[in-house]
C-alpha cells in the first residue's frame, strides 16, 4: 500500500511553492516596470542635457576667435565624469569636449537620436541648420547596477518568507487539525473489542460527516456482533436441555439392553451425544468470552481460583498437575473470576488432552501476574501455531475435539486487554508446548 502523505506536509509545502512563486513573478514585473520607467526619466534627462548644452556650447564657439579649434571644458573640481559630451561642428571636426571624454565612446560620423552601444547610451542632436552636433553618453553600467539593486532587494525578503511562511503554515494546519488529531487518538487508544461510538470534539466541518458514518457503522457492527452472541448462547442453552434428556434415555437404554450390537449401537450414541453436550458448552464459553464486559471494576486475589481450579483438575485426572505459586501471598488481577475460570480451564484440558501421557502438567503463577500452562509433547509447527486461536481451527493432535478451546482463550484474553501467547517448544525445553497470559493489572 501507498504510504499516506502527511495533510501537514502538503499544505506546507504546496503553499510556500505558491507564496514563493508569486513573489518572484511580482519581483520580475516589478523589475520590468522599475526598469522602463528609469530608462525613460534618464533618456528625458540625457535629451534635456544634450539640448541645454549644445545651447550653451555654440554660443562659446560663436565668441571664440578661433572657430575650429578644439577645446576641453575644463573641470571646476576633480571628479569623475558620469556624463560626457562631445560637439562636432561642420565635416565632423571636434569642438568641445568634456574634461573626461573618452573619444572611442563616440561614433566617428555624429548620429541624430538616442540609441545604446555595449557600454553607453548615447543621444545625439543637431543646430543651426545641420552645423554643430553634440552627442551626449551616459555610462549603462550605472543603469543596469540600479536595475540588480532593486532586484536584490525585491529577492532578499525570500530568505525570510520561505522558513516563516513554512513555520506558519505549518503551526496553522496543526492547530486547525487539532480536532482530527484528538479524533485518531481516541480510535488508536480503545481495545479491538471496544465498539461504542467515538465522540470527536472540535472535528472541522468536513470531517463530520466521516465520524457520524463510523458511529454507525460500530453501531451496526455492535449489533451484528451482538445478534451473533446471543444466537450462539440462547441456541447452545436451548440444545443443554433436550442433549441432557436424550443422553439420560440413552444411558437408561444401555442398562436394559443386553451386550450385543444394540449395546454398541447405543454406546456410540452415548459418546456422540456426550461430543455434542461438550461443544454447546464450548460454544456457550465463546459466546461469554466475547461479549465484553471482561474486567470486574475492582481488582481480587487470582490465587484462590486458580488452586482451586487446578485441584479440580487433579482429582478427576491421572496425569500429576505441578502447580508453581509465587512468593507473593497474594496476586492481584481485574479479570472477570468466570472468565479466568474459563480460560485456565482450556488451557490445562488443551495440556492434559494434547500432551504427552503421564508427562506432569506445569502450571506456574509468577508475582507480576503471568500465568504459564506447560506440558511435554510433540513440537507444533511455527506456521501452524499462531492459527490455533482461530475458531474450529486444530492441530494434527490425536485427540477428540472441536477446535475452539484456544479461541475462548484469545478472546477473553483480547477482552481483558492481555495477550495470549503460544510457544513450542516450551521455552527452555526441546518439545512441549506452553500457553502463557499475563494476568495482573
Ligand atoms: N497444550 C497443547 N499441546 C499440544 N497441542 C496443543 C495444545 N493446546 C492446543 N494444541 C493444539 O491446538 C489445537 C487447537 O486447540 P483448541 O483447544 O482450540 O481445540 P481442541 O482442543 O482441539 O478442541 P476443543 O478445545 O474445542 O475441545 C489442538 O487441536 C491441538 O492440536
Ligand atoms: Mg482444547
Amino acid at each position: 500500500m501507498r504510504r499516506a502523505t502527511s495533510l501537514q506536509r502538503r499544505l506546507g509545502f504546496g503553499l510556500t511553492l505558491g507564496v514563493t512563486l508569486l513573489w518572484l513573478l511580482a519581483t520580475a514585473v516589478t523589475a520590468l516596470v522599475v526598469e522602463h520607467t528609469l530608462n525613460k526619466t534618464l533618456d528625458s534627462v540625457l535629451e534635456e542635457t544634450a539640448q541645454r548644452l549644445l545651447s550653451l556650447a555654440v554660443v562659446e564657439i560663436f565668441n571664440r576667435e578661433d572657430t575650429d579649434l578644439l577645446q576641453q571644458v575644463a573641470a571646476l573640481h576633480p571628479h569623475e565624469e558620469y556624463i560626457t559630451y562631445l560637439v562636432r561642428g561642420k565635416d565632423d571636426v571636434p569642438l568641445l569636449v568634456s574634461h573626461d571624454i573618452d573619444l572611442s565612446v563616440f561614433p566617428e560620423t555624429p548620429q541624430m537620436g538616442l540609441r545604446s552601444t555595449a557600454t553607453h547610451r548615447i543621444y545625439g542632436i543637431s543646430a543651426v541648420s545641420n552645423t554643430f552636433f553634440i552627442e551626449v553618453a551616459e555610462p549603462l553600467a550605472s543603469r543596469r547596477q540600479a536595475k540588480w539593486q532593486t532586484l536584490g532587494m525585491l529577492l532578499l525578503p525570500l530568505v525570510v518568507l520561505i522558513p516563516l511562511s513554512l513555520i506558519g503554515i505549518w503551526w496553522f494546519v496543526r492547530h486547525s487539525l487539532r480536532g482530527v488529531l484528538e479524533y485518531r487518538n481516541m480510535l488508536e487508544a480503545r481495545g479491538a473489542g471496544d465498539l461504542s461510538q467515538v465522540r470527536g470534539k472540535n472535528l472541522p466541518a468536513e470531517i463530520v460527516p466521516i465520524g457520524d458514518a463510523v458511529n454507525q457503522l460500530l453501531e451496526r457492527l455492535r449489533r451484528t456482533l451482538e445478534a451473533e452472541r446471543s444466537f450462539t448462547a440462547n441456541s447452545a442453552h436451548e440444545l443443554r436441555t433436550p442433549l441432557a434428556a436424550t443422553l439420560a434415555q440413552v444411558q437408561r437404554l444401555r442398562r436394559e439392553v443386553p451386550d450385543g450390537p444394540v449395546q454398541d449401537r447405543a454406546a456410540r450414541i452415548e459418546v456422540s451425544l456426550r461430543e455434542l453436550s461438550r461443544l454447546s458448552e464450548k460454544l456457550m464459553q465463546l459466546a461469554k468470552a466475547e461479549s465484553g464486559g471482561l474486567l470486574a471494576e475492582t481488582p481480587q486475589d487470582i490465587l484462590p481460583i486458580i488452586s482451586h481450579i487446578v485441584d479440580d483438575f487433579q482429582r478427576a485426572a491421572e496425569t500429576p498437575l505441578v502447580l508453581t505459586l509465587p512468593n507473593e501471598a497474594r496476586v492481584m488481577s481485574s479479570i472477570d473470576p468466570d472468565a479466568l475460570a474459563i480460560l485456565l480451564r482450556n488451557l490445562i484440558e488443551n495440556a492434559l488432552k494434547h500432551g504427552q501421557e503421564n508427562q506432569p502438567v506445569e502450571i506456574i503463577v509468577s508475582g507480576d501476574g503471568m500465568l504459564r500452562v506447560i506440558n511435554a509433547g510433540v513440537v507444533v509447527p511455527r506456521e501452524a501455531l499462531h492459527r490455533l486461536t482461530d475458531r474450529f481451527q486444530r492441530g494434527k493432535s490425536r485427540a477428540g475435539g472441536s477446535g475452539l478451546g484456544l479461541a475462548i482463550a484469545q478472546a477473553i484474553a483480547v477482552g481483558a486487554g492481555a495477550t495470549l501467547t503460544l510457544a513450542s517448544p516450551a521455552p527452555g525445553r526441546i518439545d512441549g508446548f506452553e500457553a502463557s497470559f499475563l494476568l495482573a493489572h
